[in-house]
């Protein structure tokens, strides 16, 4: 494994804070392991002459590939599921009653490969059923990493990867792909927009949403990142909207919504 010295490694991890909000100041053999190989298949005998390339790439396509390399994608359906129950027996009932314009917009931030958003799509199927007609429904889902968003949506997934659906889930919402994977079929994906958003920067999306899923997003950053983070989702977030976190994080002690029980927080007021 190539070496990264201690001062090429300080300036990497507050390059990617700075623009990243990740945390990777004790992540040094995490950091060598993951951009090795790469670094030696660039043609570089060291770390030093990659960085200088990403530091002096006014593409940014390099810091692309590294981001890419370096985040942690972990994710599968129904992870989490409280959240699921939530959004099914507690937020819908109340969107429906409140949301006179029918239109309802839901954001994934950092998405990764995609299970949530599309298990965020199948709930909402589930619960309108023919009634999803009548609804504008909007699920943006957004990540910094261009490998997990292609992939998102491409919407295929190991058998595996799918044990946790529901048998009915699996038969209704997946169909059969090549290599004895499934793809998410075309109706629930084509719901779904896949966009690429760094959560460090300013959201300026058309709409506020009535609920945001930023799950195990939040968990690499410290604490003064996720209080800015949060101010931004909370003033993306409408009046009476939600905000699902991770069970593993924690929220910043300046945290505007209202905590209503477990990683599940809300803005003061109505839906509309
Ligand atoms: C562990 S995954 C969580 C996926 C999903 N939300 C879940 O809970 O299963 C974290 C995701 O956050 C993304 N991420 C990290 N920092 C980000 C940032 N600054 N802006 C947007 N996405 C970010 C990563 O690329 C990664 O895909």
């Amino acid at each position: 494994m190539l070496h990264i010295e201690n001062d090429d490694f300080i300036k990497l991890t507050e390059f990617i804070k700075a623009r990243y909000g990740l945390n990777l100041a004790d992540r040094k053999v995490l950091v060598e392991s993951r951009l090795s190989n790469y670094v030696l298949d660039c043609g570089f005998d060291s770390f030093a002459e990659y960085l200088n390339l990403v530091y002096g790439d006014s593409t940014q396509r390099e810091v692309a590939n590294m981001i890419n390399r370096l985040t942690t994608n972990h994710t599968y359906f129904m992870r989490e599921s409280t959240h699921f129950s939530h959004m099914m027996e507690t937020f819908l009932p109340i969107a429906e009653k409140q949301i006179k314009d029918r239109m309802l917009c839901i954001w994934s931030a950092g998405c990764s490969f995609g299970n949530e958003p599309y298990n965020i799509a199948m709930c909402l199927d589930d619960y309108f059923g023919m009634k999803r007609y009548q609804w504008d429904l909007k699920i943006l889902a957004t990540d910094i990493s261009f490998n997990a968003l292609k992939s998102a949506s491409n919407g295929v997934y190991s058998e595996a990867s799918l044990e946790n659906i529901p048998q009915k889930w699996r038969e209704k919402y997946f169909c059969r792909a090549d290599f004895g994977d499934y793809r998410v079929v075309d109706d629930i994906r084509n719901n779904v927009v896949f966009k690429y958003h760094n959560l460090m920067e300013d959201i300026s999306f058309k709409h506020a949403f009535h609920l945001i899923y930023c799950r195990n997003v939040m968990i690499y950053f410290n604490e003064e990142t996720k209080s800015r983070l949060c101010k931004k989702l909370y003033a993306a977030t409408e009046p009476g909207g939600y905000l699902y976190i991770g069970h593993a994080e924690s929220a910043p002690a300046d945290m505007m919504y209202l905590k209503e029980s477990t990683a599940i927080y809300r803005k003061e007021g109505d839906l509309r």
